[in-house]
């Protein structure tokens, strides 16, 4: 079958590889229909994840049609259209069973080497590195799903895969990001980063009553459709100061609950935005916490930081002194998806949001890199691509 094999920063390669066979008796094989390229991704081709291999299949947003079933498989058979967590969930363990499926006990075979780095091992993650469990990825005519009744949920039929797709992965991800919030009627949500995942927290904040939401960015596409899809106010960070703006935005009280949908690789401005270039770039420090500084600053006396961009290593200069003094709840995590995908994709079929809203480019598997190249760079006004294999 044809792949998206990684091959070092910045190196992405269709190639043809051996097609997946069932290995323990819950799998299930999808033919893939539809994947996309998420901005964890960005941050395997920038070359940021540890413990990634030349050839190692990438991509964990994607949805497909079952081939071959496993013995043990009880809730889907061959011909099930389903829509798949990027998190691999055992269903069993302790934390799945309390909905906390990213922290997962039992599908990480490599939970091992996550321990000096975190205390305890995580979920696996398809396409995701050697550290999160060697997974194959998605980005491929065919992947191997384990516990498949746990992470592959049945779509019907009549919906287009761009519109379900998303809830693989980038709007769960917001959805939780606007959750751990605890919104309360009359609460102003601030969202840093409108890529997808933005997009999708600023569209949850509003389910779940957000009064008001607002988009920073500096991608003049990304805000108008932050303002199309979600009626967002925006701050176009590089024109004015994100944390001025927001104080003003909220009668000088801050933002009940600020979120960041940026992640490691944010781009920081001044003085400390070039520190933190400079340490990442050397590997003194592994993600630049540009956002995370702001948010910290930015938010309500007694407000939630909810940190659904990715984050791999060590930072410095956190301002502790915010976080303590001010009483901020500070939530963050992989996202939970098997906890929220039913309720969102009843959400698209009874209209209340069309998920396809995000995707700018439709391209064939075989133009892979073309569309890595896109995403990156934000040419032609991208802002998702829906890759066909
Ligand atoms: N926690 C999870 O389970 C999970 C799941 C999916 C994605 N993610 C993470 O969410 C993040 C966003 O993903 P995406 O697909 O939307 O990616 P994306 O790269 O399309 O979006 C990131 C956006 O952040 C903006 N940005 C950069 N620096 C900024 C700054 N200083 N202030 C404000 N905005 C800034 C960029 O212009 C861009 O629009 C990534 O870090 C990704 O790894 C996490
Ligand atoms: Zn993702
Ligand atoms: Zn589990």
């Amino acid at each position: 079958m044809k792949a998206v094999c990684w091959h070092g920063a910045n190196d992405v390669r269709v190639e043809t590889v051996p097609d997946p066979k069932i290995l323990n008796p819950r799998d299930v094989i999808l033919r893939v229909t539809a994947t996309t390229i998420c901005g964890s991704d960005l941050h395997i081709y920038d070359g940021f994840i540890p413990s990634m291999q030349p050839g190692d299949i990438i991509g964990h947003e994607f949805m497909g049609e079952v081939v071959e079933a496993g013995s043990e498989v009880k809730k889907l058979q061959v011909g099930d259209r389903v829509v798949v967590s990027s998190i691999i969930g055992c269903g069993q363990c302790f934390f799945c069973n309390q909905q906390m499926w990213s922290l997962c006990d039992n599908s990480n075979p490599n939970s091992w080497m996550q321990e000096p780095l975190f205390g305890f091992g995580t979920s696996g993650i398809f396409g995701y590195s050697h550290l999160f469990g060697g997974y194959a990825g998605a980005q491929a005519e065919y992947v191997r799903v384990p516990f498949a009744d746990y992470g592959a949920v049945k779509v019907p039929s009549d919906l287009p895969d761009e519109m379900i797709l998303p809830i693989s992965d980038a709007f769960p991800t917001g959805y939780m990001g606007a959750d751990f919030c605890n919104i309360q009627p009359g609460d102003t949500i601030a969202v840093w980063g409108a890529g997808p995942v933005g997009l999708f927290a600023l569209k949850s904040a509003r389910l779940l009553g957000a009064e008001k939401v607002i988009a920073i960015d500096r991608i003049p596409e990304r805000l108008q459709l932050a303002r199309e899809f979600a009626q967002a106010d925006t701050i176009h960070y590089e024109e004015v100061d994100a944390g001025e703006a927001l104080k003003e935005m909220t009668g000088g009280r801050g933002p009940d609950g600020c979120i960041d949908a940026v992640g490691m690789e944010a781009h920081g401005m001044g003085a400390m935005g070039l520190y933190d270039k400079v340490k990442q770039t050397v590997r003194l420090e592994t993600d630049r916490p540009h956002v995370l500084r702001q948010m910290m600053l930015a938010c309500r006396k007694g407000g939630t930081v909810s940190i659904m961009g990715v984050y791999a290593g060590f930072i410095d200069k956190m301002p502790m002194g915010a976080i303590v003094n001010k009483a901020l709840t500070v939530r963050m995590g992989q996202m939970f998806g098997q906890k929220y995908i039913p309720m969102l994709l009843d959400r698209v079929i009874n209209g209340e949001v069309d998920p396809s809203k995000v995707f700018t480019h439709q391209l064939p598997l075989n133009d892979a890199k073309q569309a890595y190249e896109m995403f990156k760079h934000k040419q032609d006004n991208c802002i998702k691509v829906l890759l066909k294999p």
